[in-house]
């Protein structure tokens, strides 16, 4: 079995639906490319739609007043979604803004978030041998605060990124292999908790 080879015998359930979300705007993100690869790598009855979160910044103000349409749209991609894949460069040894600001909006309504239980795989990456490992921890700092059911376990991190990816596609086939199986590891928790809600 070569490295990206899975078995996924006893695997097969109800469909998976995905939302990767990307802590980058940048047209030629790293972050957004390990998503789309892994994209293109799910089962046939997983999916994964793709969102680069270009919200307003977050105003209280305007939360009160109802939240903006791409506020809501992204609100209810989350809602719709039974598990969160997000990937996240590191700023100033951080998670970005852009991610910081998205969470915060989808933290609201207070006591009703959308990502509360939501199942959520934290992927970090970087051009240095860090790979965003600090950005990684404080995504998770954020989310706990919201009861988000974070995935406990292995921490996907990719360092030295730069070198891993070619013309927009991954080529370090161990890096993406470890990423997979973490992505088939919340596919496999989105239906336990699918289970448990009797859904
Ligand atoms: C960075 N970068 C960076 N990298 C890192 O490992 N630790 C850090 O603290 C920072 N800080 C930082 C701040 C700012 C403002 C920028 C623009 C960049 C480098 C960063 O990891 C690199 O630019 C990535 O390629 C950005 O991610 P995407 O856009 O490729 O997904």
């Amino acid at each position: 079995m070569d490295a990206l080879e899975i078995d996924r015998s006893g695997q097969e359930g109800a469909a998976v639906r995905l939302l990767g979300i990307s802590g980058s705007l940048r047209r030629a993100s790293f972050s957004t490319a390990i998503l789309r690869d892994l994209q293109g790598m799910l089962p046939a009855d997983v999916s994964m739609e793709i969102v680069l979160p270009r919200l307003p910044l977050y105003d209280e103000d305007e939360d009160d007043a109802g939240a903006r349409e791409t506020v809501q749209a992204f609100r209810d991609k989350i809602g719709a979604a039974d598990g969160l894949v997000i990937c996240t460069p590191e700023y100033n040894h951080g998670m970005p803004g852009v991610l910081k600001n998205a969470i915060d909006w989808a933290s609201r309504p207070s006591g009703k978030s959308v990502l509360t239980d939501k199942p959520t795989l934290v992927i970090s990456n970087s051009p240095a041998f860090t790979g965003g490992v600090r950005a990684q921890a404080n995504v998770h700092q954020a989310l706990m605060s919201l009861a988000t059911f974070v995935m406990p376990g292995k921490q996907v991190v990719i360092a030295g990124v730069r070198d891993k990816i070619r013309d927009g596609s991954f080529i370090d086939k161990s890096n993406l292999s470890f990423a997979l199986a973490e992505v088939e590891r919340l596919v496999g928790y989105c239906r336990r908790v699918r289970a448990l809600q009797g859904a």
